[in-house]
C-alpha cells in the first residue's frame, strides 16, 4: 500500500490517474466498519482504491468539535493495508489550503439553509471546497460515499455535476450496530450507556417510517420520547429527496426520515431511506 503526503508524488506517479481505474474514498480518519463497506464496494465494482485522511477545519463549525475529532493514523493504516487498499493520501494542511488557495463557487439551493446546513453554518462550503482540492489532485474515476450523510450526499452530487461530471458517483447504504446504532466514528465519544441509548435514534424513525399517514403525531411523540432519553434534538423529520422538503403522505418518489441531536456532548445524525410509496 503506497501511503504519500504530496501532491506531487501522486501527479508524478499517476499522471493525475488517469491511467488507472482509481476509486477515491474521502475520509476524515477514524475509521470504522462503515468506512471499510465503501471501500469494500470500490473493490467489488473493479476499482483500485485509493483513500484520502484529511481532518478539514474548513468545515467544522464548531472548535471544540474540531478538536475532540477523533485521530488514530496508525490503526488507520492497519485496517486499510488489511483491507488491501491501494494507496492512501494523508495531505496536510498546507498541501490543501495553500497560500494562493481560493474557493470555488457552487449554488447548493437550500440545501446549505435547512437541516445540517441550518445547524451547521458554513459545514457544507467546507465539504465543497475540500472535496474540489481532493479530487483535482486524484482525478479518480469513481467516488464513493455513504448513505448516512444524506444531505452530503446531495452536494457531493451537486458538486460532481458542476465540476466534475466524468466522475461516477456511488451511494453505499449505512453500516449499523446489532443495536441498530448507524455506525460513526463521533460514536467512540459516547459511553456504553450512550451507545445504548443512541440505538433508540434507529427505533424511532422506524416507528415514523411505519407511520407515514400520522407522522407528525408519531415525530412529535418519538421527539418527546428521545428528549425524556436524554437527548438534545436538533430535527427529527420526513423529508422529500433529494429537494428534502417536508413530506406528505400524498408524496411519490424517494424519501427520507432524518435525525441529528446530541447526547452526552456528541452529535449524532442519522437516516432511513423510505422506498417509493
Ligand atoms: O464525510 C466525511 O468524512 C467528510 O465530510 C469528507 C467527505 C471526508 C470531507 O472532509
Amino acid at each position: 500500500m503506497e501511503v504519500f503526503e504530496s501532491a506531487d508524488t501522486w501527479t508524478a506517479k499517476f499522471g493525475g490517474g488517469q491511467s488507472i481505474n482509481w476509486a477515491m474514498i474521502p475520509t476524515m480518519g477514524a475509521l470504522h466498519q462503515g468506512h471499510l463497506s465503501l471501500i469494500e464496494a470500490a473493490q467489488k465494482n473493479g476499482y483500485q482504491t485509493v483513500v484520502s485522511i484529511f481532518v478539514n477545519p474548513l468545515q467544522f463549525n464548531n472548535a471544540v468539535d474540531l478538536e475532540k475529532y477523533p485521530r488514530h493514523l496508525e490503526n488507520d493504516l492497519a485496517l486499510l493495508v488489511g483491507l488491501g487498499v491501494d494507496a492512501v493520501w494523508t495531505p496536510n494542511i498546507e498541501t490543501i489550503y495553500p497560500s494562493n488557495f481560493t474557493e470555488i463557487t457552487l449554488d447548493l439551493g437550500i440545501l446549505d439553509q435547512i437541516y445540517e446546513g441550518l445547524h451547521r453554518p458554513g459545514h457544507f462550503n467546507g465539504v465543497v471546497q475540500v472535496l474540489n482540492q481532493l479530487f483535482s489532485v486524484i482525478q479518480p474515476k469513481a467516488v464513493f460515499f455513504g448513505q448516512k450523510d444524506l444531505q452530503q450526499c446531495l452536494v457531493v452530487e451537486k458538486l460532481l455535476a458542476s465540476y466534475f461530471p466524468e466522475i461516477k458517483y456511488f451511494r453505499v447504504p449505512t453500516l449499523r450496530a446489532e443495536s441498530g446504532l448507524a455506525l460513526s466514528s463521533r460514536n467512540e465519544r459516547l459511553s456504553s450507556k450512550g451507545k445504548e441509548l443512541s440505538a433508540e435514534i434507529h427505533v424511532s424513525m422506524l416507528r415514523i417510517s411505519n407511520s407515514l399517514e400520522n407522522h407528525n403525531e408519531v415525530q412529535d411523540q418519538e421527539c418527546e420520547r428521545l428528549k425524556q432519553l436524554g437527548f438534545e434534538i436538533e430535527y427529527l423529520d420526513w423529508v422529500t429527496l433529494p429537494a428534502m422538503e417536508k413530506a406528505k403522505s400524498c408524496n411519490l418518489g424517494e424519501t427520507a426520515i432524518v435525525f441529528a441531536g446530541s447526547l452526552e456532548g456528541v452529535r449524532l445524525i442519522d437516516n432511513l431511506l423510505i422506498p417509493l410509496i
